[in-house]
């Protein structure tokens, strides 16, 4: 992708218009899907009772929340591009009462954090987006103190984890063929190889960098499946483009393409991603 003088100009679009506004919809759904992400990101994280953590791409804030709750008098803070998923998250910690969770909307690649201010930097899939991810870390990491966490949660490769990849080759016959996709492009897969996440954070000056694998069983209820796959991801993003009769067929074969998932009202599938843990 080209680099411009203002980074991350075609994901902040992506994400302040169709993918934040079908998040914000989702949420409920998402959040039941990536809940164990949620606990294993907080574990990893967790800097101690009183600790200051930045949580990074929060989206609507479920990790920002949890975090903050286990801090106790300490604080958390989501980070995120998306105002609407930071509007979201912003009014659920009101609702929730959880007042040591606050939200600011910003670019992580960009944002001028104050330096050493956090004790915990986490992310539950919030930093696979970034056109220049060493210089995001490296931004994040001047946000931490000396010997601060880091620890998030990202996909491994599309190959192993065939629940999510399902809907788009159940659709490939009805769409036009898909550009060969770029393993380096900001996205859902762009921290697949966990060679190369390492390498990233040992550019970005992180030390103590583990990249270790979690297969996390994940579900989601069968009456919530049909309403996820057809508005996330690139089948969602596809049917929001098609004429009637093509966004039809798709979704007539989607149903038998996750049969192999459903058993008892849920479909379960196994979530292939590293859990990286490192330190400022
Ligand atoms: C896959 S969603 C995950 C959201 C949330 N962490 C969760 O688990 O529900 C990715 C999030 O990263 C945010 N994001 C993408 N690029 C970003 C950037 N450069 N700085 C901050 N947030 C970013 C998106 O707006 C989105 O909310």
């Amino acid at each position: 992708m080209p680099k411009s003088a203002q980074p991350n100009t075609q994901q902040a679009a992506l994400w302040n218009d169709a993918s934040g506004k079908a998040w914000v919809e989702m949420q409920p759904i998402l959040d039941e899907i990536l809940a164990p992400f949620e606990r294993l990101v907080v574990n990893a994280g967790y800097p101690g009772e009183g600790g200051n953590v930045l949580d990074i791409g929060c989206g609507a804030g479920a990790t920002t929340l949890a975090m903050a709750r286990r801090v106790g008098d300490g604080h958390c803070v989501g980070l995120d591009i998306s105002q609407p998923l930071v509007a979201l998250a912003t009014e659920r910690a009101r609702v929730e009462g959880v007042a040591n969770a606050s939200f600011e909307g910003g670019d992580a690649q960009a944002y001028a954090f104050e330096s050493g201010r956090f004790d915990a930097v986490v992310s539950r899939f919030g930093v696979m987006f970034f056109d220049d991810p060493v210089a995001a870390f490296a931004n994040v990491r001047q946000a931490a103190r000396r010997g601060g966490k880091l620890a998030f949660a990202a996909w491994r490769s599309p190959a192993e984890n065939d629940f999510m990849t399902t809907a788009a080759r159940a659709a490939a016959p009805f769409l036009p063929p898909a550009p060969v996709p770029d393993p380096d492009a900001p996205g859902q897969f762009a921290f697949a190889d966990g060679a190369k996440v390492k390498r990233i954070l040992e550019a970005s000056g992180w030390s103590s960098i583990e990249v270790e694998r979690a297969d996390v069983p994940c579900r989601i209820a069968e009456g919530d499946l049909m309403t996820y796959v057809t508005r996330l991801g690139p089948v969602g993003a596809a049917l929001r483009e098609v004429d009637r009769a093509t966004a039809e067929k798709i979704t007539a074969v989607l149903p038998t393409a996750f049969a192999p998932f459903v058993k008892h009202g849920e479909a379960h599938f196994n979530a292939a991603c590293w859990l990286v843990t490192a330190l400022a």
